[in-house]
């Protein structure tokens, strides 16, 4: 027996359970293995081409072969048989802690009352943890690189801009709101967990915002209905939490009725066999936690229901693959070793699924794409002529002139007066060599949305500098985003003498 379970580890080794790292012909010899091993008997043809083609093209490991046939019917049945055999009234206790947990079925029995209960049992019974919660996501070396890396992409993937009202689903003790605080955002925790929430407030106090940021709005959430008016956030983000929901389409069209049209709400989750995994299984059995698998196609059916148009999944790894110099040279020349890290990186994604869900501009179903605006920089072209009254006034005489802009781009400007990406026309005043004088010289205010493809034209007044020989350089700017000329649009210069 002992030779038998030195022979199971080595298959399950950390080494071993790679499905890449296998040849096909150990494939099949570890899925005989795992069958032999827990049910008793070889494999029958039809679960071994399961697994066979699992592996292959989903990535599933042998550990989770085993996960998956240690909570099949027939092991369970052979367990209650066993047990019911060789013991007591006592060992009814053993069945239960031994029997792997089924996120369904503890979803099915437990309220969601209840769960949102456990779910704050969770931190009031580990509070003398408080301080390794508020240290997230610096609070253990090991972690911090998937954190961060993952919480990246996620900022990235949504195109957060400062002004913007999101919401952190399942915030916990809302190191990622403090983020999205600091981000410039007007951010919401959200949390079943009104002790998380607690703690959240704390680390707003012992560790303020740099500057003047929007203050946080702190929300307990009762698992059903989200306190919120509809269309009054612009973006949703979801940190490690969706997969603790025990009613996941109810809450998906939660998220779709709060989210305003247009908007887009990111997950960072688990993959598709998270529930079987031993730090679930752990959660689930000690905490009475809901670790659900997170499987696409089903995310993608709530989310169609609760009115979002477009599903993307970001492709990464916060994994560091080091190599050395020449590996590293044909990576970057295309060889072969590139397939070596994408196979690194596609191992790395059944555990990862970071995917972001647009709703539709005009409502649940009809399916409009949203047309972005100038608080991205993404997008920002502009063609600008300018006409001058006379090239040369007197002293204290405003430069007349009319100036005709026009969206080349692909994204909706918003009007001048818009405090974060409002675009306006700025007037830079240089020496007549070029030199730089007075970067913000002038502003010439654009009034209304400018939509891709219209046309501006504005007549402008501005206050002279001091008597002298000057450049005036008009270029586009979106405020607190950029000027165009970064984005690659031509400015027009003009020269002017004041006398
Ligand atoms: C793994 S923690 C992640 C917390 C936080 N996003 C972070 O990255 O530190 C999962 C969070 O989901 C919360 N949660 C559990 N069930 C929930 C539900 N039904 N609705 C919203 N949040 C829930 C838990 O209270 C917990 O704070």
């Amino acid at each position: 027996m002992r030779a038998f379970v030195r022979r199971l580890r080595r298959w399950l080794s950390p080494t071993l359970r790679r499905p890449d790292l296998l040849e096909a012909r150990e494939r099949e010899a570890g899925i005989d293995f795992v069958y032999r091993f827990v049910l008793a008997r070889p494999a029958d043809e039809e679960g071994r081409a399961r697994y066979l083609r699992r592996m292959q093209d989903e990535g599933m490991t042998l550990r989770e072969v085993a996960a998956e046939i240690a909570a099949s019917d027939e092991f369970q049945r052979r367990l209650r048989g066993t047990i019911a055999r060789e013991h007591d009234e006592a060992s009814g206790a053993l069945a239960q802690s031994e029997a792997l947990v089924d996120a369904g079925a503890l979803s099915a029995t437990l309220s969601v009352e209840d769960l949102a209960r456990t779910a704050d049992e969770y931190y009031r019974t580990t509070l003398q943890f408080a301080d390794r919660y508020l240290a997230k996501p610096f609070a253990d070396p090991r972690d911090t690189p998937d954190l961060l890396g993952s919480f990246a992409h996620l900022v990235a993937g949504l195109r957060l801009v400062p002004g913007m009202t999101v919401l952190d689903f399942g915030a916990g003790a809302c190191w990622t709101t403090r983020c999205l605080t600091q981000l410039g955002c007007e951010a919401i925790a959200l949390d079943v967990s009104p002790t998380a929430l607690e703690l959240g407030k704390q680390l707003y106090a012992r560790l303020p915002p740099i500057g003047s940021t929007p203050p946080p709005r702190f929300l307990v959430f009762d698992g059903r209905r989200i306190d919120l008016p509809d269309a009054s956030v612009d973006r949703i983000f979801c940190f490690d939490a969706f997969h603790h929901v025990p009613n996941p389409a109810d809450v998906m069209r939660e998220l779709g009725r709060v989210l305003r049209p247009g908007g887009v709400a990111g997950f960072s989750e688990p993959g598709r066999h998270h529930s079987k995994g031993a730090r679930s299984q752990y959660e689930m059995k000690n905490y009475t936690a809901i670790e659900n698998d997170v499987v696409m196609e089903d995310v993608w059916t709530w989310a169609r229901a609760a009115g979002f148009v477009d599903l993307e999944l970001a492709a990464f790894s916060t994994e560091s693959y080091r190599v050395p110099p020449a590996e590293f040279d044909e990576i970057t020349r295309g060889g072969r070793a590139l397939s070596r890290y994408a196979d690194r990186v596609r191992v790395f994604l059944q555990g990862h699924q970071t995917f972001l869900l647009t709703k539709g501009v005009r409502g649940k179903g009809e399916g409009e794409r949203p047309v972005r605006d100038s608080r991205e920089r993404e997008g920002l072209t502009g063609e600008i002529a300018i006409q001058l009254e006379r090239g040369s006034v007197g002293s204290g005489e405003p430069v007349r002139g009319t100036a005709t802009v026009q969206n080349v781009g692909s994204v909706s400007w918003l009007p001048g007066s818009t405090p974060h990406g409002g675009v306006n026309l700025g007037v830079h005043l240089r020496a007549r060599d070029g030199s730089p004088i007075s970067v913000d010289f002038a502003r010439i205010r654009l009034e209304g949305t400018t939509a891709p493809g219209r046309t501006q034209r504005v007549e402008f007044a501005l206050t002279p500098p001091d008597p002298g020989d000057y450049l005036l350089e008009f270029d586009l700017v979106s405020e607190g985003v950029g000027w165009f000329e970064m984005n690659g649009s031509a400015t027009i210069t003009r020269a002017i003498t004041v006398s």
